[in-house]
């Protein structure tokens, strides 16, 4: 038979992504370098459907329409370049190339150019929505060169997850690792997402002494308005899980210890790299490795004290605010995501349509919210606005909940729970709304000590002073 598309790569992500390609009716080849698991997938998932599994990378080649479609699903790094060596001698000019794993960017670049050289396409493709998105429908950020995609997006649309307006989420993102690096700037916003859901829950939790029977009313309600989301949600399910060894809440026997796979990371430091301001996501990930110090911490819970984490005031009006506060702190941290995706298009000659970036990630993917089709709203309504904070309808939302917003901080301080991802974010809007930063001592000092100068309010030029 003829496929339509190879699948190398048949782990949880590369069968699901293969079973999914044939629902929609697309032959599909797969193959893996481990023989048992290609067996076990030809013998499992796939028995009885459209799906050829072959024992090598000439009998995929052999089965495959031209130009061929190869989707590498293999861990990223160096297994992604082994990958392609090993299929490479079989293919054909102008055959495709797409990996659809968490890649980092630059190596995609490196691996367009190099592929680029013999004739051959290689499209970077982000793909968010874990293992049950790859089965029933991811949101997927293409980028590598346009033909390729064109080849690729009957079947990508395909696959790919439907918002509620049925709109497939996929789009090209632009050449090179610009799928990639859209993917990597979702993992950054993902978590910043969890850390401020996580800070909000510690509040709740340790300062209002919420049990996780209650803190699932909570989210379960939050759910049905504006921070309506797949994490949200999820949380709310965590809430309500029992562990039945002990007979109690699960997330209540859970180490504290916040494990990463290093997307976040990328996202800051390329941040660092482009120069785009991100606190919230750096937060974030500054927040997981301070999380990793847990034995440490059992230690400086002895001998470093500080207020009480317990709050003195109602209730009801906390959680109130800590919603509030959540949203505002959600369109502050969005608005430092596509902040740095602005610079970094410039930077890199992405050509990235942040309107289209907030539309495939309505649904599919893990950031996936009823928040996203706001932000696509803000983009139709001014494509070139700078920030998402000054879009009129979340300058009205902020504008809302501020109060609110400061008053959780604020709270939050008083009784000793740490909000480094909401603080940043609260940090970030008053820097933002601040005509005049304190910056003007800090070039006089550097001037002071260095000569570096500095420029004036009253007129035009560089200036040196002999302090
Ligand atoms: C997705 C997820 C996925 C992965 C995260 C987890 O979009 O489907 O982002 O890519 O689960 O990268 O990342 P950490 O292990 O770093 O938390």
């Amino acid at each position: 038979m003829t496929c339509d598309i190879g699948v190398v790569g048949l782990g949880v992500m590369g069968g699901n992504l293969a079973l999914n390609m044939e629902r929609h009716g697309f032959r599909v080849a797969g193959y893996d370098l481990d023989g048992a698991k290609a067996k076990a997938f030809a013998g499992g998932a796939a028995a009885g459907k459209n799906v050829e599994v072959v024992n090598s990378p000439e009998g995929l080649m052999a089965i495959l329409r031209r130009p061929r479609r190869v989707l590498l699903m293999v861990p990223a790094g160096p297994a992604v370049d082994s990958a392609i060596a090993h299929v490479k001698e079989h293919l054909q000019a102008g055959d495709i190339l797409i990996d659809g794993g968490n890649s980092f960017f630059l190596d995609t670049e490196r691996r367009s150019k190099a592929l680029a050289a013999e004739a051959y396409h290689f499209v970077g493709a982000g793909i968010s929505g874990g293992e049950e998105g790859a089965l029933w429908g991811p949101s997927i950020m293409a980028g590598g060169p346009p033909e390729a995609w064109e080849a690729l997006a009957p079947i990508l649309r395909a696959i790919a997850a439907k918002a509620d307006d049925g709109d497939p989420c996929v789009a090209y993102m632009g050449p090179g690792g610009a799928g990639h690096y859209v993917k990597m700037v979702h993992n950054g916003i993902e978590y910043a997402d969890m850390q401020l859901i996580a800070e909000t829950y510690d509040i709740l939790s340790r300062g209002l002494g919420l049990s996780a029977g209650e803190l699932h009313g909570v989210f379960a309600e939050w759910n049905e308005g504006e921070l309506k989301s797949y994490l949200i949600e999820i949380a709310a399910a965590v809430f309500a899980k029992i562990d039945p060894d002990t007979g109690r809440p699960l997330v209540d026997v859970i180490l504290d210890e916040a494990q990463q796979k290093g997307t976040g990371k990328w996202t800051s430091q390329n941040a660092l790299d482009v120069g785009a301001p991100v606190p919230t996501i750096a937060a974030a990930v500054e927040s997981r490795f301070m999380t990793a110090l847990w034995q440490e911490r059992a230690v400086a819970s002895r001998v470093l004290h500080g207020p009480s984490p317990t709050y003195g005031g109602q209730r009801q009006p906390l959680i109130d605010a800590a919603r509030d506060a959540l949203y505002a702190c959600k369109i502050t941290s969005y608005a430092q995501g596509f902040g740095l995706l602005r610079l970094a298009s410039a930077e890199y000659g992405y050509g990235l349509k942040p309107g289209d970036i907030a539309r495939i990630w309505r649904a599919g993917c893990i950031i996936r919210a009823r928040f996203l089709g706001e932000i696509m709203a803000a983009y139709r309504r001014n494509p070139e606005v700078v920030s998402l904070l000054l879009d009129e309808s979340f300058r009205a939302a902020i504008q809302q909940r501020h109060s609110a917003w400061r008053f959780v901080v604020q709270a939050a301080i008083g009784m000793g729970i740490p909000v480094a991802a909401m603080s940043a974010s609260l940090a970030y809007y008053d820097a933002y709304r601040s005509k005049r930063l304190p910056a003007n001592l800090t070039q006089a000092q550097r001037d002071y000590f260095g000569a570096h100068t500095y420029r004036r309010l009253d007129k035009p030029g560089v200036f040196h002073t002999e302090w």
